[in-house]
């Protein structure tokens, strides 16, 4: 039987790193399925369209899928790891619109689920994982934080000056793509019922994967 862990939750609330330490720490294969909607929006951006048939065709001739990295399941483009192209500041202002047509969520739910195998934990995070794409996963966990909160995060993450504008302003931007991502009427973000909530605003990461690896382990058991 597939056992899937599943971590949804808002832009910036950690769910990747998090997802990523609580793999390790249980010996679970990992997988950031935001990375194959990152994929797909290069290949619109490259491509310059928003049609789904003609990005699928592009997304084929240009080889985008998953690749094992060790435990870490990772996008490939063009027969290279794609991190370094579907991070940019480019990719993450067009994806929300990308990750809203429906065949394209089809197409990644393909991928993901084939990603999925008997013979591994796997804990995936995103932001319709336990509502739509594994609805039996073992253990869902949504993630959050204020908005604020995710801001400071991200600002850091980027080695960027954290002063009271730049702070509003990316507020503002995470605010927008939540909006985008929980107002689409394909998959929109949504904490599914029986999902664990787990506030980070003011939780140390070390915390939150404490908390998220006794519940995996206990769903596990
Ligand atoms: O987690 P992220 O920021 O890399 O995700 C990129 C985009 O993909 C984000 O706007 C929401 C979308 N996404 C989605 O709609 N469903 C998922 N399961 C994962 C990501």
């Amino acid at each position: 039987m597939r056992r899937v862990i599943a971590i949804d939750g808002p832009a910036a609330s950690g769910k990747s790193s998090t997802a990523a330490a609580v793999a390790r720490a249980i010996g679970a294969h990992h997988l950031d399925s935001g990375a194959l909607y990152r994929g797909l929006t290069r290949v619109a951006l490259d491509l310059n369209s928003l049609d789904p048939s003609s990005i699928a065709a592009e997304a084929a001739r240009r080889k985008l899928g998953l690749d094992h990295d060790g435990r870490e399941i990772v996008p490939f483009l063009d027969g290279r790891p794609a991190e370094s192209v579907i991070r940019t500041s480019e990719v993450t202002a067009a994806v929300s619109a990308v990750a809203a047509i429906g065949p394209l969520r089809d197409w990644v739910n393909d991928r993901l689920r084939a990603a999925a195998s008997d013979d591994w934990v796997l804990v995936l995070d995103g932001r319709d994982i336990g509502t739509v794409v594994f609805p039996e996963a073992v253990l869902k966990v949504f993630l959050t934080a204020t908005p604020e909160a995710r801001a400071r995060r991200r600002l850091a993450q980027r080695g960027e000056d954290s002063n009271e504008r730049m702070l509003a302003l990316e507020t503002e931007r995470l605010a927008a793509r939540d909006a985008l991502d929980a107002g689409r009427a394909v998959a929109p973000l949504r904490q599914a019922p029986e999902a664990v909530l787990v506030d980070t605003t003011s939780l140390g990461f070390q915390d939150q994967v404490a908390r998220i690896v006794a519940l995996a382990r206990k769903a596990l058991s």
